[in-house]
This record gives structure tokens, sequence and C-alpha cells, in this order.
């Protein structure tokens, strides 16, 4: 067929038929080639010819096929893309050819020692060489069999990795079907995720209370590793291939260059800055070409992959245990830049916590133009004695925030003073605390508009109430005119007041009002999260829902009740208690309550999770060692899990109880050595029973409600 030397793919000469099964036949075989087409236009040439909407309806129309027709559905169906159902935990599988590491060289002295090791090992034969991007992120082989994806496995330690292959399917650079159906076929690629999606998912992270991905690199480690491929689906990574390391055909090409041409005509992605260098003096050349470019792309590239290009030389070269000797990573240094320190000023957030930020001498450092730079704490600022006015060495390695490296001592200029945390909080003047064991100052003002400020913002976010069109200018001009002090306020807030506001009409004002009014119904774990409870993200604010099911209970309950909720640890029962033991906080609740907001679960909100107070297994942190009698180590788990405990691998003193089966090793040892409390097996059966009566009360309890 046409598609499969690269040509344009024609319509098939079939008559047509009237059949509605014989004719999605048709259509369907019609669809895969057209998209197969289009895929490697886009994908892999750089070239596509139609649009992206025109693509993903080809795409559309043979999932809507295939969903009429479900025994049509192929091994590379477009609605393998989306994710499957999610896994229980990942399969190791122990890679055909181990995954090598690579030697690194940091300068052209390092890159010139690695050629001579070379010529000595090659008794001077001449070669060529392939330089190629070093994009940042993980390794990942990917096997097709018959052309079809078979299967994607990460580097794990280089000899065992973990089978990914749903994950990988929803990886859109990477084909499902190849363009000839090769009898098998390995190949080796960066899986990355871009630097745009890389802040989007951030963001979306900071607004939900996550804890954000220090880089785009384990962004996308930590995503092709999700267990949900669905949401793998949604964090858009991204792939090049960059090496065959097998193929049963009669022969392979025996060039490295060869090869990345073949790759690109089975449809696999190469990159589009490879080079193929005739000498050492090129492949510096191409390495300086990609110094300058680098910062282009919309991706991270942390070097240059050198590359022997002749396949029998590289075979000849060999490798150490760890290296390809035929192979090495070139590093760029982490650039830098000098800048002045203008100013350090004392940012104030939602908790309170008081952050101070440098604010710079604009300079341009790997792309962008830096005039600002996080300092973290105080801590951060005495190690480092940045005072104003210094010089400082700005750093961006990896990570896409600047840091401040050091101070330049020999260019501080006279009258400096060491910088101190101020004692009021700069926003509203109130004390601010250190707490033990806290490296942040926090304000501790009730009423501190900062604070009032980023309050505001949470509430409405999207994970918390929801309240869209209530952003940072509207909540500005609501604090200046104190038309709002805290959450509550917003639904006292009416059509005149609101029209009234700046860049604000009668239509934006009502639907704000039809905003804040359908926010009063969001489900109790939503209010709980966007109250702003240290500690209470979006994670434990679902699990106090379901456990108390409202306000009041949650009010009510002791640190010990708190603590027998699963997955509730310490500090977040103290932080719930700590919250409403103000009475402010009591009031605003009321407050609330009052306006009509939800303070109670959704029935939905409660099913499923039983109330696992009493339950002797809830909430702690179980180690298994030994044999457990009549009982497999992974059931054993998962029965604690479902009784709302945590297994962990290794003994430490935050765990709670250690089961010691027969046989029982070192983390016996370590147990009896920290102290903690070890059980038989005889007594973890009667603590699984009594568990499970607890839960099964629970539910019922949960049920009547
Ligand atoms: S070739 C035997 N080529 O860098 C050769 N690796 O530091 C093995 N990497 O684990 C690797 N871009 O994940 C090769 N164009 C490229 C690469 C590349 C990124 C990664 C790869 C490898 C790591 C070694």
């Amino acid at each position: 067929p046409a598609a499969q030397d690269g040509g344009r793919p024609g319509r098939p000469h079939c008559p047509v038929s009237a059949d509605p099964r014989a004719r999605a036949v048709v259509r369907a075989d019609e669809l895969r080639r057209l998209i197969a087409y289009h895929r490697k236009k886009y994908y892999v040439d750089d070239a596509p010819e139609i649009s992206d909407a025109d693509y993903d309806a080809l795409e559309r129309e043979l999932r809507e096929i295939e969903q009429r027709f479900p025994d049509l559905r192929t091994p590379d169906s477009p609605s393998l893309r989306v994710g499957g159902e999610p896994a229980e935990q990942f399969v190791t599988y122990r890679h055909r050819v181990p995954l090598l590491s690579l030697d690194n060289a940091y300068d052209e002295k390092e890159l010139r020692e690695w050629d001579e090791r070379l010529d000595r090992a090659l008794g001077g034969a001449a070669r060529t060489y392939v330089v190629e991007p070093k994009v940042d992120g993980l390794s990942i082989a990917v096997h097709y069999r018959d052309g079809v994806l078979e299967r994607g496995v990460t580097r794990g330690d280089g000899f065992v990795g973990e089978d990914v292959t749903s994950n990988v399917r929803t990886i859109r650079s990477i084909p499902l079907r190849l363009l000839e159906p090769v009898a098998f076929l390995e190949v080796r690629g960066e899986v990355f995720m871009p630097l745009e999606t890389f802040r989007k998912v951030n963001a979306e992270r900071q607004e939900a209370g996550e804890p954000p991905f220090a880089n785009p690199r384990n962004a996308a480690a930590g995503s092709v590793r999700l267990l949900d491929p669905r949401i793998t689906a949604r964090r858009r990574l991204d792939c090049f291939f960059h090496a065959l390391a097998a193929i049963e055909v009669a022969t392979a090409p025996p060039t490295h260059w060869e090869r990345l041409g073949l790759l690109r005509a089975l449809g696999l992605r190469t990159h589009p800055l490879n080079e193929r260098c005739d000498d050492l003096d090129g492949v510096l050349r191409a390495i300086e070409r990609l110094r300058g470019l680098r910062h282009g792309l919309d991706y991270e590239i942390d070097g240059a992959v050198v590359k022997v290009n002749e396949a029998d030389l590289q075979d000849r070269a060999g490798a150490t245990s760890k290296f390809p000797r035929w192979a090495i990573a070139f590093k760029y240094p982490p650039e830098r830049a000098t800048t002045r320190v203008r100013d350090i000023a004392i940012q104030v957030g939602r908790t309170g916590a008081l952050t101070p930020v440098a604010e710079l001498d604009p300079v341009p450092l790997a792309g962008t133009t830096v005039s600002r730079a996080s300092l973290h704490n105080e801590d951060e600022i005495r190690r480092k004695d940045v005072r104003v006015g210094d010089w400082v060495v700005l750093e961006k390695a990896g990570e896409i925030i600047p840091q401040v490296v050091k101070v330049l001592p020999e260019r501080r200029p006279p009258g400096t003073v060491p910088f101190a945390m101020p004692d009021r909080c700069p926003a509203c003047g109130s004390a601010v605390v250190r707490e033990e064991g806290e490296v942040v100052r926090r304000c501790t003002g009730a009423t501190c508009p900062a604070k009032r400020r980023e309050a505001l913002l949470h509430f409405a976010s999207r994970g918390a109430m929801d309240i869209q069109g209530l952003g940072e200018a509207l909540v500005d001009q609501l604090l200046a005119r104190d038309l709002v002090r805290d959450v509550a306020g917003l639904y006292r807030l009416d059509l005149d007041t609101l029209a009234g506001l700046e860049r604000m009409g009668r239509k934006s004002a009502s639907n704000l009002l039809a905003q804040l009014e359908a926010s009063k119904a969001r489900p109790l774990h939503r209010l709980l999260f966007g109250l702003g409870i240290r500690h209470v993200g979006q994670r434990a604010a679902r699990l106090l829902a379901s456990a108390f099911g409202s306000v009041e209970a949650l009010a009510a309950a002791s640190e010990d009740d708190l603590l027998g909720v699963a997955d509730i640890g310490p500090a977040t029962s103290r932080a719930v208690r700590v919250f409403f033991e103000q009475e402010a906080n009591r009031d605003l609740l009321r407050r609330l309550a009052e306006a009509g907001v939800r303070t109670t679960a959704l029935p939905e909100e409660r099913a499923g999770a039983p109330r696992l107070a009493g339950s002797p297994l809830a909430g702690k942190t179980v180690v298994l060692t030994g044999a457990l009698p009549g009982r497999s180590r992974e059931e054993a788990k998962a029965l604690v899990e479902s009784l709302g405990g945590r297994v962990a691998g290794s003994v430490s003193r935050r765990t709670d109880l250690v089961v010691a089966g027969q046989a029982a090793g070192s983390k016996l040892a370590d147990a009896r050595r920290l102290g903690v409390k070890i059980v038989s097996p005889e007594e973890f059966e009667r603590m699984v029973a009594e568990s499970q009566a607890a839960a099964a009360g629970g539910a019922a309890g949960a049920a009547i409600e």
C-alpha cells in the first residue's frame, strides 16, 4: 500500500457496500492509513500537511467506528492514547540488552582525551561521528513486534526496569504501529516533558496544594511512573529516539547515521538537530552550535552526546561495565550570570509564611531575563550572607527557577549590613514568629491583608470552591475598599456593589454572583481544602470529609479521633485542632453556614470510606518481615492498606508496628534496636479481624446517616 513507502495513501478501490459493518471495515482501514501517513508527516518529517484539528478528527472518527464495532479495534487503536484502567503496580522487566549510561566530558580537553583512548582501542582506525542533543528526560526502551508496539520499559538500574507500556502508549510522538511490519525491533529513546507543559502542570499542582516538581526531568519521570495512564495521557509527554538496540531483519545498516534514518523511515522520531561529523573538530563545532541553539527549544538539553558512527567500530571499542567506550556525553556547564541585589523584599503567603525574595538588576540567563530570585528563608540568607547592594552569581541548572549560588565578597560595596528578617509583618505590622523546628517565620496577624488576599484567592481557586471570575485584580479591589474581610464576606456582596467596581460591568457582576451562588453547594472536601488549614491539601480534605461528614463533627473531633483516620498524620491532626480552637475560625464557619454554604458531606463523599477510628491498623505504618502463614506478602500488604494502614519497606522510628513472621531478618533486629512494637503473625491476624469489625461498624454507621 502507498502509505508504507511514504507516499500519500489514496482511496482504496473497493466496491461500496450497503452493509454498515462492511463499510466500517473499509473506512477504518482507510483512516488507519491516513493517520499513519499524517502522523509521520507531523512528528517525523516536521512537515504537517493538515491542521491539528483535521488530524484529531481522523482519530476521532476511527475511535467512533471502533466503539460501534469493537471487534475492529486493532493494537494501534487511537483509543489507547487516552489511557486505560489504572494498574495496581508495575511489573519489572529484564532488559534484553542492558541500558548503559554514558561517561561524561566537561570540556574540550576531556573530549580529546576520550578520543585518544578510542584511537588506541581501535588501533587508529578512521572513523566518523554523530553528535546529538542530550535531551534531559528519562531513558526508555520500546519494543515493536510485527510492527506493533508491544512494550515500553523504563531504564531502571540498566538491567531491570519497569513495564510502563500503558503509559508509553499515551505518548503521541511514539507510534503504536511502525510503517513497516518489522518482525522485532527494540529502540531506545528519551521521554521528556516540554517546558510549557511543565509550567502548566506545576501551576495546577500548586493551585491544588500539591508540591511542584523541581524540574522537567522529575516531572517526566514521575509521569511515566504513574499507575493511572489517564493522568499520564494528560501530562503531554514527548519523545525522541536515539538508538536502534535490536532488529530482527536481514541486516541493520552499518552506521549509526543510517540507522537513525531507518528509524525515521519506520515512523520513529529522531532529533532534527542530530549531525554527522567527519572529525573531532567538526564534533566540537557541532557542540558549540548546539550550545547556542539549546535555549530556543521548548525542552531542556543538558549536553550533547557524541557517538562513533560506524557500527563495526562501536563493537570493536566495546564497553566497560557501565559505559560504552564509543560514546560520551559532553555536558554544558550550568549557565551563570552575575548581577546586583537591588533589594530584598518579603512576600507574605496564605499561611502567613514570610519568604525573602531578591530583587535584582535584570540580567539575561539561559534564555530568559531574570529580575527576581527566591532566597528561600532566613537560614539560607545567613548561610550565603546575601545583603542588599551585593553582587551575586545566579545559576539555572535543570531548574527553571534561578538560584543565588553565592555572593562575590570582593565586589561588596562599603556600608552594607547583614540582612535581618523583620520582626513585624511587612503587610500588617503584626508580630512574626518562628516555631520550634521550622525554618520559616509566620505572621500572627489574624487580619493581615496579605494573608487575607492569599486566603481569598485560595478559597476561589479551581481545586477549592472554584469561583470563576474572582481573580487577583478583583480581590485587591475588594480588600482595598474594605468590602470583604474574609471568605464569608464574599457571600454578602450584592450586584450594585460589584457593578460599581473598576472593570466590572453589570454583566460580569451578575456572572460572579451566579458563581458564588453555585459555589455554596460544592462538596464538603472542597470547602475544607478552601479554608486553607495548614497541612490540609486536597487529599487530606477528602479523607476528613469522608471520615467526619460535616464541619461540626470535624470541629468536635479530638486529636486522637483525627489520628484514627487512615493516612491523617500527627501534623495534620494537630493543625486541624489548632484551626478549630480559634474562636475567629469557628465564627467564620458559622457565617459561611448562615450564608448557605454546604457544611455537610454529599452522600458520595462518605460512601466507601468507613470511619476507621478504633481499628488497630488504621493510620499505622506497618513493616512486614519473614513469612506469614497462609498469606503472601502482597496479600498481607493489600489487607493492611484496605484497613487504613500503610506498609513500609524498612523500619524507622516512624514505624508503628513490625509483623515478624518465620525467618524474620534484619528488619526484626532494626525494630528491637529502635524499640518499635513487634507482633507475631497470630497477633497480626487478631488485629486484622478487629480492624475489619471496626470498618464494618463504621461503614454501617455511615450508611444509616
Ligand atoms: S545514547 C549506549 N543518545 O543520557 C548509549 N543517550 O547519560 C546510551 N540521553 O541514559 C545512550 N539523549 O537516557 C543517548 N541522544 C542521546 C541521548 C541520550 C539523552 C540520555 C539517556 C542515557 C543518558 C546517559
